[in-house]
């Protein structure tokens, strides 16, 4: 069957579709059915189901036969280490991480915050977690103590297993004191953490509170607990547009049948085969496709620790793929970017035998045909740009390489995935012709494997997703579809900006600008910027008294959004203005200054941390009466 018939088989009967996807899970007890309504735009799937996550990612694969297959291969050019950890090994690991977990009170429903850097513990602990009912909320390493507390706050962690250090290239980066630092100043206090000691800075535990990862991992193995259908796996924090992170659930039994559906149908893998995507388990990609993806369909996952270029150099990328022989591959355009700059003709590439690599796919931003055309033409395969979100946890749109490989547009992420009705609205709701643009929106229910809700705050998935277009799920993206039913993803409707494909809310950064004593008002905007997509770029109003040197508290600025939201941020640049661009109703135009910075953004050489750059965006705005000292 071809794409158009895999997806008019969903549409005729999707309770049929679903069904058959998930007889390739393991169940305790199967489903009576697919989909669950619960009413108010509220769906769940396959509820009434038994499984467990864990189950299906490991121990089934010992059972059936893996067991001296290699499931995780850690490659970490930072720390000069590889490790190779078979099936076998794995349960091993996790049943016995699982069961120091349950000893310490862990138990089904309790939360369990990880806050690790790419090492293959980071999989062991999610994996534990699971396995024993609880339900993990990984944070990303790049977030600062306060971002992680807010996390602690809203998710209510009995444990939080952490590492002593993270890796940067540059730095050492000590978790713990970033850890210690959250828990005194979140409201919630966890009941204990496991600590991973790191060789190259352990830290200091408190005795009864800080345990060793070492005394949890010798503890007795416990096997997998049912759960149902309907029972969270995880939490994923993502940027809405406050600074209240949205808490995305994933539910257990949509997320087993939908991720291993997408290995082959999308990613063209058999299991035994080796699957890498270049991301961090702190995001979604992580979750779907370091961990979970790979490993419920039997391959064999890559934990990669460190970085596209500089680690040691920008042939990184194409030593693991040909040294693991990686079949397909998955990462960020900006990461290609990254690589193309500094190896525009790819004297690296020619280097590696890359024969066994089939495809890579590209997703967390938009792929600019430049960076396609580049990876299309050095590493002859085909180049797929598919997009998703953290709510969808998998591609709502892509070129199904399993089931066909679809013309490639340039520009365009392809087709909608079978589960996805998507549609382009105008502002009324209504469907607008071809190649209009409009408000990307699918038609619910979502399929499974999506989030059902947010985490503790129901109505405001309500607002957020359901409120706009009754019927719809509302993306937040707005695009264009072609006649051959190609999306185009164009830009955001919201405030969301996406930074080296990490997604950030300008409105958490403006609220940490806004805390500055000498800041009377402000505002964030993303502007282009050759290598991480966006950046975002501070114009800041000072109080009326303030007889400071604009860039001192310029500096204060940066330094204030590093300490309190983190490096992943990457706000490294702010314009000291008279007022903002606003319309007579108060609304801040930040269309105006979009365009404004981005005319000058885009002569930049790489970053808008070039004095004369911000001098330039100053002096424009200056021009329309905005700009001050
Ligand atoms: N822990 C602590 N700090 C971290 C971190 C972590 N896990 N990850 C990133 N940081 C820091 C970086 O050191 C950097 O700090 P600096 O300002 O002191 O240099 C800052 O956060 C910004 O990081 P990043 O945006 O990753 O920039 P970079 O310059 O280090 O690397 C790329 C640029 C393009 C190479 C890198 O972003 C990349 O490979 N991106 C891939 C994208 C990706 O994985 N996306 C996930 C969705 S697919
Ligand atoms: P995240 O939740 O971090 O995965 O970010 C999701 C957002 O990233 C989407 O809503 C889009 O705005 C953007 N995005 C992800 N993949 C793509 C893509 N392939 N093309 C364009 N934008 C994308």
């Amino acid at each position: 069957m071809g794409y158009k018939e895999v997806y008019a088989s969903w549409q005729d009967d999707p309770e049929a579709f679903w069904m058959q996807a998930a007889e390739a899970i393991d169940w305790v007890k199967p489903p009576s059915k697919a989909l669950f309504e619960k009413g108010g735009g509220l769906y769940e799937w396959f509820s009434d189901g038994m499984v467990n996550t864990c189950w299906n990612a490991v121990d089934r694969h010992v059972e059936g036969g893996r067991a001296e297959q290699v499931a995780i291969i850690y490659d970490s050019p930072v720390t000069g280490q590889q490790q190779k950890i078979t099936y076998a090994e794995l349960q091993t690991r996790v049943a016995a991480f699982a069961g120091g977990l349950a000893a310490r009170g862990i138990e089904k429903g309790d939360r369990v915050i990880i806050y690790m850097p790419m090492v293959p513990e980071a999989l062991i602990a999610m994996l534990a977690v699971v396995r024993i009912g609880a339900i993990h909320s990984v944070v990303f390493g790049g977030f600062a103590a306060n971002e992680l507390a807010v996390r602690i706050d809203d998710a209510e962690p009995k444990a939080i297993i952490a590492a002593s250090a993270g890796l940067e290239p540059n730095r050492i980066v000590p978790y713990k004191p970033l850890l210690d630092g959250a828990i005194e100043i979140a409201r919630h206090k966890p009941a204990f953490t496991v600590i991973l000691q790191r060789d190259e800075k352990p830290a200091d535990l408190k005795p009864g509170y800080d345990h060793d990862w070492a005394e949890l991992a010798g503890a007795d193995p416990v096997g997998c607990l049912p759960v149902e259908g309907n029972h969270p796996a995880y939490i994923l924090y993502t940027s809405g547009t406050t600074g209240q992170p949205k808490g995305v659930i994933r539910h257990t039994a949509g997320h087993l049948v939908a991720l291993n559906w997408t290995m082959k149908n999308i990613y063209n893998v058999d299991p035994g085969e080796v699957f890498w995507a270049a991301s961090d388990v702190g995001w979604v990609v992580g979750h779907s496709y370091i961990c979970y993806g790979p490993l419920f369909h039997g391959n064999t996952t890559i934990v990669f620790e460190g970085k596209p270029v500089g680690t040691p150099d920008a042939g990184t990328f194409w030593r693991v793929i040909s040294e693991h022989d990686v079949k397909s591959f998955f990462t960020a355009p900006t990461a290609f970017r990254a690589v193309k700059r500094e190896d525009p003709t790819g004297e690296f590439i020619k280097k590696y035998d890359l024969s066994g690599l089939r495809a890579v796919f590209l997703a967390g931003e938009r792929a600019d045909p430049d960076t396609i055309m580049w990876a299309q033409t050095q590493l002859k395969v085909p180049v797929i740009d598919h997009w998703w979100q953290t709510e969808t946890g998998y591609a709502i749109a892509a070129n199904p390489l399993g089931i066909e490989l679809l013309p490639v547009k340039l520009g365009s992420p392809s087709v909608p995935m079978p589960g996805y009705q998507v549609d382009i609205l105008d502002e009324g709701g209504h469907p607008v012709a071809p190649g209009t643009l409009g408000a990307i929106a699918i038609k619910l229910p979502l399929p499974p494997g999506t989030l059902p809700t947010l985490w503790n705050a129901e109505e405001r998935f309500k607002k957020s997703y359901l409120a706009s277009f009754p019927g719809y799920y509302e993306t937040g993206d707005a695009g264009i579809k072609d006649e051959d039913g190609y999306l185009y993803i164009m830009a955001r409707t919201d405030d969301v900006i996406n930074v080296a494909g990490h997604r950030l809310s300008t409105g958490a950064i403006e609220e940490v600008l806004a805390s500055h004593p000498d800041v009377a008002e402000c505002a964030v905007i993303g502007v282009s910027d050759a290598l991480k997509g966006q950046l975002p770029l501070g114009f800041l109003c000072l109080n009326a008294g303030a007889d400071r040197d604009s860039k001192e508290v310029v500096a204060e600025c940066v330094k204030l959004v590093r300490d309190k939201i983190g490096p992943v941020a990457a706000f490294k640049a702010a314009v000291v203005v008279d007022r903002l661009p606003k319309t007579r109703s108060g609304k801040i135009l930040r269309g105006t200054m979009v365009s404004i910075a981005d005319g000058k953004a885009f002569k930049m050489p790489a970053t808008i941390d070039d004095p004369a750059i911000l001098d330039e965006i100053r002096e424009a705005l200056e021009s329309l009466g905005y700009a001050g000292a």
